[in-house]
């Protein structure tokens, strides 16, 4: 089962995409972790996404979608049950691109209030070593994650300024995609505004296993 997983920032996307891809077996590609990891490796891409990344704008569309392309290719996707596609495609020209080097059974839109996502990202804190999310809020002052125990730090992107210019991007450029696959029949819409992560991913799973069986 091949899937892309589509929702504005802070939407829920990278949460989901851990319980989708332990449930049904599918390896997580986020486009936005590989640039985080180039950045953090100092890499020529990574100095490239830097630019780009840091004022909420895309990385240019060549870069990005030769990524894709060749993580595609690499042997564990080909010995799982497929792929889960996270902040890849987010605009037209890459959903075309997309088309001619993938075959999709499933699009899992993520649809939230957009009130709900400054607040959301500016709190959110990541654990450096396992990746998972908290909101400020919860922590109790506590630094360190609660899962594993390494350090938290803050996205550079997630400040007023920066997620300013990702919830408009998304806007302008991503979510005429919502539009391009329900033209294609394969959108599957659930909403993210009132539910915990947990009643979420009850609704996606009751999605995708009718999807799974259908497969
Ligand atoms: P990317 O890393 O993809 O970031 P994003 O799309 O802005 O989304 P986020 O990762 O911030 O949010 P999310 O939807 O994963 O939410 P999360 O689960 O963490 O991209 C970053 C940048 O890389 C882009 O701006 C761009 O520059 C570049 N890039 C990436 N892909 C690209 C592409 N294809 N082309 C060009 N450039 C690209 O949740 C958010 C918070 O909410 C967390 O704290 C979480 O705990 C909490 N939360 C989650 N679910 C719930 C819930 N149900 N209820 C309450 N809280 C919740
Ligand atoms: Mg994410």
């Amino acid at each position: 089962m091949n899937l892309i997983l589509l929702g504005a920032p802070g939407a829920g996307k990278g949460t989901q995409a851990t319980k989708i891809a332990e449930r049904y077996g599918l390896i997580h590609i986020s486009t936005g972790d590989i640039f985080r990891a180039n950045i953090k490796n100092g890499t020529e891409i990574g100095k490239l996404a830097k630019s780009y990344i840091d004022k909420g704008e895309l990385v240019p569309d060549e870069v990005t979608c030769a990524i894709v392309k060749d993580r595609l290719t690499w042997e564990d996707v080909a010995k799982s049950n497929g792929y889960l596609l996270d902040g890849f495609p987010r605009n037209l020209f890459q959903a075309e691109e997309l088309d001619k080097f993938a075959k999709l059974d499933g699009v899992v839109n993520i649809n939230i209030d957009f009130k709900l996502l400054m607040d959301r990202l500016c709190g959110r804190r990541v654990c450096k070593e396992c990746g998972e999310s908290y909101h400020v809020s919860t922590l109790n002052g506590a630094t360190t994650c609660a899962r594993c125990g390494g350090e938290l730090y803050q996205r550079k992107d997630d400040n007023p300024e920066t997620v300013g210019s990702r919830l408009k991007v998304y806007e302008e450029q991503t979510a005429p995609l919502i539009d391009y696959y329900t033209k294609k029949g394969i959108i599957l819409n659930v909403t993210g505004t009132e539910a915990p992560a947990e009643v979420l991913f009850e609704q996606v799973k009751a999605l995708l296993d009718d999807l799974a069986k259908r497969a």
